[in-house]
Parts: structure tokens; sequence; C-alpha cells
């Protein structure tokens, strides 16, 4: 089959590899349809360790993490209900030696990398969703077990933020979404997301205002260097800045010392599959279960951009839209 695959100088290559035929236990055989290329598809590669445990290539190489497809044939212990259903998978949900990477016709995961999608939604929409869906649902989690009561989303127009209004929203938990334009907040209202602030100048008085009343403790930061700057100094006290996207590049965060004294703020990392719900496979199957009954939310789907076939690999690498939107590999 054809496969886009990892050379040694961390480049990407077409290359014609064995086609899986026999399941391992515990995995799924997919003829994939189509793969989102995410930020982590771009960043892992050029910097394997960026979420610092460094994913492991499988044993041909073969690259991508995001996709959907049609579950062709399952290994022993994977539960009935997966074969010949359609499936978003997020592949490092799972570490296996016997995994084949997504960017290919037949690729091999464990099926806990998959959710079940429902039959009347077009599974390429969610071609890149699992990853931020995931996300979303693990931070929750997490801020909900250390005692927040309710978040601020700084990538608000992303498809993380997307992923959290929904999930915020269906736990009742309070949240406030920055974005950066009118047409971002009006996106956003129009589908029920109640508090938007668009960070234009002044934008952290009615942040400070707003937090305090909503006890907003928990920062879901996509962005960082100068809006991480700008927010801290009004966030309510004992909050946490968690930092599990790189939106804004690299421009240094800046906070004084004593503001970390008087609110005693906290700055750590997020990253999904370092976090309890992905890591407990118990609590993964648990998760992937509950979101396979919300997930034909809108607020879910990936937004594409352009569609490239296989050996357009380098094209579709090198796609930026405008929006966000994201090229999509097709099988
Ligand atoms: N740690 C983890 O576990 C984890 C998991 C998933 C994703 N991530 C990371 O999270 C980040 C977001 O990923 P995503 O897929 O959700 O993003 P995305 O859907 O590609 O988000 C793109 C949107 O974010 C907004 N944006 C871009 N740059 C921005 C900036 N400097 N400030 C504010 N908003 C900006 C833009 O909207 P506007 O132009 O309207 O502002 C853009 O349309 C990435 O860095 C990704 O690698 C981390």
């Amino acid at each position: 089959m054809k496969a886009i695959c990892v050379t040694p100088g961390r480049e990407l290559e077409v290359r014609d590899v064995p086609t899986p035929t026999a399941p391992a236990p515990g995995h799924v055989l997919i003829d994939m349809d189509a793969s989102a290329i995410n930020h982590g598809d771009k960043t892992f590669l050029r910097m394997p360790a960026a979420a610092g445990n460094a994913l492991a290539l499988d044993r041909h190489n073969v690259w991508g993490a995001s996709g959907t497809g049609t579950v062709v044939a399952a290994g022993a212990g994977v539960p009935a209900e997966y074969t010949g259903k359609q499936v978003a998978i997020y592949r490092s949900l799972g570490r296996s030696p016997e995994s084949i990477g997504l960017w290919c016709e037949r690729a091999q995961v464990p099926y806990s990398t998959c959710l079940i999608l429902p039959d009347h939604v077009r599974a390429r929409d969610y071609c890149g969703s699992l990853v931020n869906v995931m996300t979303a649902c693990a931070f929750l989690e997490e801020i909900t077990a250390a005692g927040h009561r309710g978040v601020i989303v700084t990538a608000g127009n992303s498809a993380t933020g997307y992923a959290l209004a929904a999930l915020a929203r269906s736990r009742k938990l309070p949240a406030i979404f920055l974005v950066r334009t009118e047409g971002a907040r009006e996106a956003l209202c129009r589908l029920g997301v109640e508090h938007v602030i668009v960070t234009s100048e002044g934008f952290t008085d009615t942040l400070g205002v707003l937090s305090a009343e909503l006890g907003t403790t928990a920062v879901f930061d996509g962005v960082g260097g100068d809006l991480v700057t700008r927010i801290a100094p009004v966030l309510p006290m004992n909050s946490t800045i968690y930092l599990y996207g790189l939106l804004g590049g690299a421009v240094a965060v800046s906070i004084q010392s004593a503001l970390f004294m008087m609110k005693n703020l906290t700055v750590r990392r997020f990253s999904n599959f370092e976090s309890q719900t992905v890591k407990d496979h118990d609590k993964l199957v648990t998760a992937l279960k509950a979101l396979e009954g919300v997930i034909d939310n809108r607020m879910f789907t990936t937004r594409i951009g352009k569609e490239f076939r296989l050996d357009q690999v380098e094209l579709a690498m090198a796609y930026e839209s405008l929006d966000g939107a994201k090229a999509v590999l097709l099988t």
C-alpha cells in the first residue's frame, strides 16, 4: 500500500509498504478515508520530544496521528461493536509497537485510539477532530479534579477552543472565550456561547470583572506569549494557567514575581497524552464512550481547508489558510 513515511532526516516521502492483513490483539485495521494535518503533525515531525515524551515511529515509519476511516478487521479482545464502523482516530491515545501510522491506505491502531462515529455523520468532517475533542475533555476532567470551577480559553476560535465550548456547556461549567476578531466572536455567539471577549484595547478590564464573577480560575492556554502576559494580572486568586498550545509562536511570557505571590498563581503545561484520562485505559474507554454520544455536534467537526492526495503531501504540509481551516490528505 501507499504510505507517507518519515526519513532518517525527518522529512516525509511516499513509499510502498506491506498492507496489514491480520490485526494484532487489541488492534483494529482501518481503511483510511481522510487525515487532517494538525499542528502536532508538523511540530512532532520537527521536534519528536516537543511534549516531553517522544513518540516512537512504527516499524514502517508511517506518519500521521489524526484521521477517519472504516474498521475492516478487529483483533482478539476488541469489542464486537467496532467492526464495520466508521471511526475518528487519534493515534497518540495509545502507544503500541504494532501500530501503523494513519497517512497510508490501511492503518493499524489499538481500538482505544478510535471513537465510533454515528452512521448519520460524514466521517471526513471529523478527520482532525479526536485529538482536539479529547484534549478538551481530558483538560476539563483534570481541572475539575483540581478544584477549579470555571475556565478561560485563550484560543477561543481554534478547534480546541470550540471543543471546549461544547463540553463546558454540557457540564454547565462557566467559560470565557478570548478571540481576536469580531467575526470570531459573532460565530461563537451564534452557536450559543455566552461569554466571548475580543482581545482589543482595554479587554482586560472586562475580563477581570467577568472572571471574578464567574470564578474562572483555570486558563486553557493555546496561545501563550503576549496574550498570557496581558491576562495574568487580572486573573482571580488561585488561578492556574495551563499552557497546551503555541499558536502565539516564540514570544516570551512575562509575569512579575509579585503576581505569583499575590494571586497564588501557578503556570504549568497540559498535554493530552500525559493526562489521567488518556493514560488510564479504563478512563480513556469511558471518555470515548461518553464522547460517542455527543460527537455529532458541529462544534466538534474539523474545518477542512483544502484536500490533497497522499502524493501531494509536500503541498499539504505547506498549506496555510487564513481562517484556521486545515489541509486534509485523502486516501
Ligand atoms: N497539548 C495538547 O495536548 C494539545 C492538543 C491539541 C492541540 N494542541 C495545540 O493547541 C494549539 C491549537 O490547536 P488547534 O488545532 O485547536 O488550533 P486551530 O484550530 O488550528 O486554531 C487556529 C485558530 O486559532 C486562532 N489563532 C491563531 N493564532 C492565534 C494567536 N496568536 N492568538 C489567538 N488566536 C490565534 C486563529 O483564529 P483567529 O484568526 O480568528 O484569531 C486560527 O483560526 C496548537 O498549538 C496545537 O499544537 C495541543
